[in-house]
């Protein structure tokens, strides 16, 4: 089978979140269940450097304001077609915003780009490949959908949309349609409209034959009207077309055992490196050196989303526990402020580190106790998965993908043997004040907490079972696509 996918960054070559890394370890999974898939990338700076074998397939003479090349490139084992429009995506920075921390003013556009392109392949752009699914990352790629049904082939792709956050919906000013190369007809309710204005997600939604989204949780929240953002009536309709399929992370990449950015290694049966990581997580934060305390990671983007917000008003609620935390985070200005003025205050407990920096991220994982992910929702979540697999026992709120990928140590599951984590009611710092008190006496049972670690770290996190359920509504949509409609 072959499946073109559509997204807005992929890891290893631009990351700025959970979407690059699925992106990035889906199509390695897939190949294993013989799916050969194809990626189509925006030609960014750090793209464009770091791509392999590239050669031309089409010349756009005028693509969207400029001239562009659609290239067919490879980049480690990832198959790729990059769009290479210095017009639209050669700048410095970040990829969604300009150098002033807005979003680039024709992102519009820009994105627009990418599903054409990818809609062009559809329709046989490079002459040797015709894909049997295409399947589009979040709002960026959503218009892949739209095209392929107003360019009207007789015979099209299976259409698979996948939502990895709802809050991202790419919803802009009617007047914008002219620009992005639809034709007048597709802006109606049957269509790519959207209160108004054009929704580049409501135009995934409502044209791929297939929905996912990458938790079951997560999928049944984003079908009511508190957790569907404006959405959940057209997902509501679209019944069964909608599914929820968990995220695995890439085990190769995220092995304790092997990890080339570990200052020791570790495995669930050899564990004694992971002591030399948390003396190192403890140097590197500036935290007391005190094996006795709940040594408690963060690796997060700092928006509401991710409820670290809450963070400050727990951490006074803490009493007497012993806790340290150690944060990497980047993101809204002001939350940066507030957790700068948190770690000054409480200087050998609180350490922080405001950025985006690979190897600490790792180093979180290796040598903290436990992994804080206080989200207000999740629809999967990755840092969970990855410190299950580093033996650092999550801590997360009830919500989303969270819910679905840890095992709250309640009564029962210690009874039986088989928890892996905490969970707890989001939303309110008294509550996560709670969980966190619960995982430092929890910890105080050294025993316990042992098995709690040997069970996070026996969890298959691996994309083996998510690769199979992708493979199989892959299938169903390329059913659905020769049903006609
Ligand atoms: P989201 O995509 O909503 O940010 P996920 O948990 O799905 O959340 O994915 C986040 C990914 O980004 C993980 O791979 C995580 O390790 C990484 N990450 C987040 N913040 C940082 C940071 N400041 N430095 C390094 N890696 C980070
Ligand atoms: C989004 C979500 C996150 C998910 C990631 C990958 O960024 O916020 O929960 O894990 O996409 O699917």
């Amino acid at each position: 089978m072959r499946v073109l996918a559509l997204a807005s960054e992929i890891y290893p070559l631009v990351k700025t979140g959970g979407l690059a890394d699925v992106a990035g370890a889906l199509p390695l999974a897939l190949a294993k269940e013989k799916v050969e898939m194809r990626t189509l990338i925006p030609g960014y700076p750090a793209v464009m450097a770091k791509i392999e074998a590239a050669r031309a397939v089409h010349r756009y003479e005028e693509f969207y304001g400029g001239p562009a090349r659609l290239l067919r490139a490879k980049a480690g084992a990832l198959q790729l077609y990059v769009i290479d429009a210095a017009h639209l995506f050669n700048r410095p920075g970040a990829i969604y915003q300009g150098p002033d921390g807005a979003d680039w003013p024709d992102n519009a556009v820009r994105y627009a780009a990418l599903a054409r392109a990818g809609a062009d392949i559809v329709r046989g752009y490079d002459v040797n490949y015709r894909p049997d699914v295409v399947h589009a990352h979040d709002w960026q790629a959503g218009l892949v959908a739209a095209f392929i049904r107003f360019d009207g082939a007789p015979e099209r792709p299976g259409v698979v949309a996948t939502i990895h956050n709802l809050a991202f919906q790419g919803r802009y000013p009617r007047e914008t349609l002219g620009a992005l190369g639809l034709p007048p007809e597709a802006f109606a309710v049957d269509g790519v409209e959207y209160y108004g204005g054009v929704g580049f997600l409501k135009a995934a939604l409502h044209f791929a034959d297939r929905v996912t989204t990458v938790s079951p949780t997560y999928a049944q929240e984003i079908r009511t009207a508190e957790g569907g953002m404006g959405l959940d009536g057209l997902l509501r309709a679209r019944g069964d077309a909608v599914s929820g399929v968990l995220n695995g992370v890439d085990v190769d990449v995220w092995d304790p055992a092997t990890d080339p950015l570990l200052p020791a290694h570790f495995s669930a049966d050899a564990m004694k490196g992971r002591a030399a990581c948390r003396k190192a997580l403890q140097e590197a934060m500036r935290l007391a050196p005190d094996p006795d305390a709940l040594l408690v990671g963060v690796v997060s983007r700092l928006t509401w989303q991710k409820g670290l917000d809450l963070l400050p008003d727990a951490v006074g609620k803490l009493g007497r526990d012993n806790i340290q935390f150690a944060m990497l985070g980047a993101g809204d200005s002001d939350l940066e402020h507030r957790f700068r003025a948190l770690a000054s205050e409480y200087a050998g407990r609180i350490g922080l580190r405001v950025g985006y920096d690979e190897a600490l991220a790792r180093l979180i994982q290796a040598g903290s106790d436990a992994l804080l992910v206080p989200s207000r929702f999740e629809p999967c979540g990755l840092t969970q998965l990855c410190a299950l697999r580093y033996g650092s026992v999550p801590i997360v709120a009830r919500v989303g993908g969270l819910a679905d990928t840890i095992v709250d140590a309640n009564e029962m599951a210690l009874a039986a043997g088989v928890a892996t984590g905490l969970q707890f009611a989001p939303g309110s710092s008294e509550r996560l004040a709670e969980a966190l008190s619960r995982a430092a006496s929890l910890k105080r049972d050294a025993g316990l907490w042992r098995t709690m670690q040997a069970n996070g770290m026996a969890t298959d996190v691996s994309w083996t079972r998510p690769a199979r359920r992708y493979l199989q509504i892959y299938r169903d949509a390329m059913r659905d696509a020769r049903g006609g409609d």
